[in-house]
């Protein structure tokens, strides 16, 4: 099994980027003095240039939702994937290999040396085996019937990798767990469900089911769902969570989405795999659902991310209608101008699947055309709640519309929002805004810090790790009492023997540690020390941290005396020269 990716080529892969490159591969930034900007990605806000991102410092940093970090955390976050992947995204850029450390240590936690390359290769390899069985196996004929009494093309079943997990316990298993390590990774990534007593072996988690994979959105499979032929229970089986899949991040269909369209111009959210599938068949092809769980606010964060036209459509039923309102909840805060989120409810008894089938393209397209706005679907919820003859239902919906408008940014849109609420109250808006909470709190900046020494020299070395270059060694770090000194000198270290290193490199050696906020903060809180003063502010600081030391040690020493004991004759000389300093 693979080990760690050792930290100093991740240094190094770091050394090579330029996140100004990597970002403005994906967020269109715009030169501006010294750093680059755009609006910020990762929240919504008016402001075209809160985000900020530093060629010298190799950091990004938004000054109104506080998001920073280097260029991994950038990739993390913007592409959705988790750090391992960060670094193959990188180092693929660059056509270089990430090596792995050898893996001497046998108790070294198994979370930190999966090889994840394999694991998706063996997801690879039994999906290829399950659209083999599909029509190989003795059952094909069942299956191939039961995807034509659905409607669906072999086309359609090719497009998606649709196969067929065999009858029996051990299909999979038998030709796959060829050695225990390769069945412990098979149960790792859900594929195989080892048996209660330990040692007594594993069997097939799918069987008998038709399979869908799930794909990630750099389309590698991390996931089924299988369903049954019949009526059992349960309908659809979906694979665990897995160090490859996380069920309230991954959309199905959004690979093929996005392999259809280079910018996508809205996409509908569904509920079942059917559905996405019989709609992409019929010509439908931008449309996504989540797996069986709510559509969650990452999700949201995910589709606006692809386009700016997201329609929710669900079942015109009422578990239908809580679930499409449970999604709006999850929506406001990521909505912004330019932002289209709207609903669309089907008849009861159909969903989109028997809806095409049925009725087909054009009449489905008509009814996302006609989608409900966002507004109106809030406002009709709303008024369902309240009988809006007697004064005190308005009350009620005012305490019902108030939270939910304020989680929105400002925005024409909210703006629009308010007035509405305020024609249905008959109020003025000046007493609306008396209602409304103060402008949110969350995204308010947190610049005021207060000036300590130690703040300050963090800082430096943070923004300016060069002048710690050259710096001698002070042994005395290691026994002064003070706040933060013991990650300052940590900082020191790095920086001493890395003459070139970068903002972005220096915080990801504390990526994941406690630490690691306090340092992104201090990385770009304006200390307001004047250009050409860095180097003479960081010394000072020192300085007054070494004398500090000095008049540590000799009240040490006084107060030995004066508690009666006696001197050695080491430390009377130690007074006498900390004295003489
Ligand atoms: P539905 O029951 O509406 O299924 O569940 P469907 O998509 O219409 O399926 P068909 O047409 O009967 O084949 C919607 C979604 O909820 C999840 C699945 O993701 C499914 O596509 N689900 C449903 C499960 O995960 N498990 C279940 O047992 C049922
Ligand atoms: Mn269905």
């Amino acid at each position: 099994m693979a080990g760690r990716i050792p930290q100093n080529f991740i240094d190094d892969l770091i050394a090579q980027t330029d996140i100004v490159d990597v970002i403005d591969s994906r967020v269109k930034l715009k030169k501006q003095g010294k750093d680059h900007r755009a609006s910020c990605p990762f929240h919504n806000g008016n402001n075209k240039s809160s985000f900020s991102v530093s060629t010298e410092k190799q950091f990004y940093h938004c000054f109104n939702c506080g998001a920073s970090g280097n260029v991994l955390t950038f990739i993390m976050e913007y592409d959705g994937v988790e750090f391992v992947d960060a670094i193959d995204i990188l180092a693929e850029q660059l056509s270089i290999e990430v090596p792995r450390e050898e893996n001497n240590n046998a108790t070294s936690s198994p979370t930190q040396t999966i090889d994840r390359k394999d694991l998706y290769q063996i997801m690879a390899d039994i999906t290829h085996f399950y659209q083999q069985q599909l029509r190989q196996h003795i059952n094909s004929e069942k299956v191939i019937n039961y995807l034509k009494g659905r409607g669906l093309s072999g086309k359609t079943a090719q497009h998606f990798k649709i196969g067929y997990a065999p009858d029996g316990w051990d299909e999979v298993r038998k030709r796959f767990a060829t050695s225990p390590e390769q069945e412990k990774k098979l149960i790792d990534i859900g594929m195989l469900i080892s048996k209660s007593t330990e040692g007594a072996g594993s069997y097939d988690r799918f069987r008998d089911r038709l399979m869908f994979p799930i794909y990630d959105r750099r389309g590698r499979v991390v996931g089924f769902g299988g369903r049954v032929f019949d009526n059992s229970e349960p309908k659809y089986l979906n694979s665990p969570e897995t160090p490859l899949f996380h069920k309230g991040k991954e959309l199905y269909g959004l690979y093929h989405v996005k392999q259809a369209y280079k910018d996508i111009p809205r996409i509908l959210v569904v509920e079942g795999y059917m559905d996405v599938v019989a709609l992409a068949q019929f010509g439908v092809d931008y449309a996504v659902a989540s797996l069986g769980t709510a559509t969650t606010a990452d999700h949201i964060h995910t589709l606006f991310r692809h386009s700016s036209e997201i329609i929710c459509c669900f079942d015109g039923d009422k578990a239908g209608r809580t679930a499409a309102w449970r999604a709006l909840e999850n929506a406001l805060p990521y909505l912004q101008d330019g932002r289209t989120l709207r609903f669309m409810f089907l008849e009861e008894g159909e969903d989109p699947d028997s809806f095409i089938q049925k009725k087909g393209k054009q009449h489905f397209e008509t009814l996302v055309k006609e989608a409900l706005p966002f507004s109106d679907f809030l406002f009709q919820h709303l008024l369902t709640q309240v009988d809006m003859s007697n004064r005190d239902s308005k009350a009620k919906l005012a305490q019902l519309a108030i939270p939910l408008i304020s989680q929105m940014s400002e925005s024409v849109f909210k703006e629009m929002m308010e007035e509405r609420l305020i024609t249905l109250l008959g109020i003025e808006k000046s007493a609306l805004i008396k209602l409304m909470p103060k402008a949110s709190t969350l995204s308010a900046p947190k610049q005021s810090k207060k000036v300590t020494p130690m703040r300050l020299a963090i800082s430096l070395v943070l923004q300016h790790p060069n002048i710690a270059y050259d710096l001698p060694l002070f042994p005395e770090f290691k026994e002064i009492k003070l706040p933060g000194l013991s990650l300052l000198d940590q900082l020191l270290d790095i920086c001493r023997t890395a003459p070139h290193i970068n903002t972005g490199q220096l915080l990801e050696y504390w990526r994941d540690k406690p630490e690691s906020r306090q340092l992104k903060q201090l990385a770009v809180w304006n200390n307001q020390v004047d250009e050409g003063k860095y180097e003479d502010v960081f010394l000072d600081i020192l300085e007054n941290f070494l004398t500090l030391h000095i008049d540590q040690k000799i009240e040490q020493l006084k107060m030995k005396s004066r508690k009666g004991e006696t001197l050695t004759s080491t430390e009377i000389l130690q007074l006498a020269t900390l004295l003489a300093r």
